[in-house]
């Protein structure tokens, strides 16, 4: 991901999450040097990620998939793609924060072999309040 991606990420972002993530979050994602890629098919971005890798432990702050390119698979080669790189950079583990109403995301990640350590009470922004956010953990080998 460079800063001219930043237009058609945002985009996607929109119509992804009720609370997206802003070009500003993005761009300092960029300039702190987190892991950020974009994955294209045929020249379409399809989806990005962005992770943070610090200290041996890597945090999975975004990942995301285009609506009409989920379910088939770009997600789970996104995931894997970032697990390989948090490895590649001597991770031990991989965490990330996911809404307890997000079922699809929790089901991949769950098939991805992580499991919930925690709960962060009132963590993200919802239409009425506050929503829980769960922490999950994959050790990596
Ligand atoms: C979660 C997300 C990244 C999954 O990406 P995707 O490319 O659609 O997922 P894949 O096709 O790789 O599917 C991988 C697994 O995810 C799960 N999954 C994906 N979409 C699902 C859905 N709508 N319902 C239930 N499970 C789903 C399944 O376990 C699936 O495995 P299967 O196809 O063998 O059943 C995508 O739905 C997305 O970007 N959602 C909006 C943003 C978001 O919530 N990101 C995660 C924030 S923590």
């Amino acid at each position: 991901m460079t800063l001219s991606d930043l237009e058609t990420v945002t985009a996607i972002e929109a119509t992804a999450y009720p609370h997206p993530w802003t070009r500003g979050n993005f761009s300092d994602s960029l300039e702190a040097g987190y892991h950020c890629w974009v994955v294209e098919c045929g020249g379409v971005t399809a989806g990005y990620t962005v992770v943070m890798i610090a200290a041996g432990e890597a945090h999975l702050l975004n990942l995301t998939v285009g609506g009409p390119m989920q379910r088939q698979g770009v997600g789970r080669e996104l995931l894997n793609f970032v697990l390989k790189l948090a490895r590649d950079y001597g991770a031990q583990r991989m965490l990330l924060e996911v809404r307890p109403s997000n079922t699809a995301a929790r089901a991949l990640y769950a098939s991805a072999g992580f499991s919930e350590i925690a709960v962060r009470r009132d963590y993200y922004p919802s239409g009425a309040g506050r929503e829980d956010a769960i922490l999950l953990e994959r050790v990596l080998h």
